[in-house]
Parts: C-alpha cells; sequence; structure tokens
C-alpha cells in the first residue's frame, strides 16, 4: 500500500493543487491532502471550512484510481506523515524559485523521519503562477481569477467577501 501526503495551507486550494494532486495520483494507491492548522496564520478559511471544501471538490478530481482523502493536522509534517503511515510527501514545483524552500523542507523532513522521502512534480507550465496568496489578492481588488481556482472556492470566497463587508479605506 503506497500511502502519500500532500500538505499545504491550501487557503485555498487552486487549479495548480488539483494539478499536482491528478500528476501524482498514478504513483500512488492513497493520497491524503493534509490541510495545516497553523495558530500563527490569519487564514481567509478556517481549516475547517479548507477540509470541507475540498472535501466537496474531491469527487470531480481525475484520480486515476487513487483513493483521495482529506485530513488537517497541527505540529510537523514529517510527524503527522509516520503517524498515518505514509511513504512519501509530494511537493509541487512551480518554478526554480520555489526551489530553494522546497529542498531545505524536503532535507529537514528526511532529517526527522528518515523513511520518508519527498517527492516533487512539476506542476503544468499553466499554473506555474498560482499560488493561494496571489489568488486571494487579485480577487479582493477585484481581479478575475477564473481558470486558476475551482468554481466553488471562488464563490466561498465571493460569500466571505460579501459577510466580510467593506474593507480598508
Ligand atoms: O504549500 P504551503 O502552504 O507553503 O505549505 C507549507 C507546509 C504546510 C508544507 C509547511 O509549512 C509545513 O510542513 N509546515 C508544518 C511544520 C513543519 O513540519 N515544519 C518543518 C518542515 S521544514
Amino acid at each position: 500500500m503506497r500511502k502519500a501526503i500532500f500538505p499545504g495551507s491550501f487557503d485555498p486550494l487552486t487549479n495548480g493543487h488539483l494539478d499536482v494532486i491528478t500528476r501524482s495520483s498514478p504513483l500512488f494507491d492513497e493520497i491524503v491532502i493534509a490541510v495545516l492548522n497553523n495558530p500563527d496564520k490569519k487564514p481567509m478559511f478556517s481549516v475547517e471550512e479548507r477540509v470541507q471544501m475540498i472535501e466537496e471538490i474531491l469527487p470531480a478530481i481525475k484520480h486515476n484510481g487513487c483513493v483521495l482523502t482529506v485530513d488537517s493536522f497541527s505540529g510537523l509534517t514529517a510527524e503527522f506523515a509516520r503517524r498515518i503511515g505514509a511513504s512519501a510527501i509530494v511537493r509541487g514545483i512551480r518554478a526554480v524559485s520555489d526551489y530553494e524552500y522546497e529542498l531545505r523542507m524536503a532535507l529537514m523532513n528526511r532529517k526527522l523521519e528518515p523513511t520518508i522521502e519527498t517527492v516533487f512534480l512539476m506542476a503544468d507550465e499553466e499554473y506555474s503562477y498560482v499560488s493561494s496568496t496571489l489568488m486571494k489578492q487579485v480577487f479582493l481588488l477585484g481581479g478575475r481569477v477564473n481558470g486558476l481556482i475551482p468554481e466553488l472556492v471562488e464563490s466561498r470566497m465571493r460569500e466571505k467577501l460579501n459577510t466580510a463587508g467593506p474593507q480598508g479605506h
């Protein structure tokens, strides 16, 4: 049983994330999309909202027979992977600028859990500039993000914006 985790903040999930999930699906029997609960950050969506959104999107993801599940975790990624019996950590690389941070993280995770391998996948070039942070920024400033995030995510972002009311000066 080849089990992997795909960890991240997913605030929110983008089409770049979906691309990495689909690309990694033929390599594993199960992939757990692991949403980090980071109390230091002020996210747009709560962990519960993120997990629920991903669960709703899950059935529409092309998965090549791989079982896709969602979970949340606090603390160390490597420790979470070990605890649930995963042998790999999947990460997407968009550009060279991602590499140094990802390398340091992979080496640290290997130091913490030497039996767990990090597997890097190159995201489609179509999404090479797509990040959750940029999507939020563009959306909040009224720009178009269609085709870059799932429609469900876009509608939840709109709901957030409407309930939060106008911000700033
Ligand atoms: O894609 P993201 O949102 O930048 O995800 C980063 C994430 C969640 C993978 C990373 O911040 C992480 O693993 N955090 C958990 C804490 C941890 O394990 N730190 C040591 C790894 S170097």
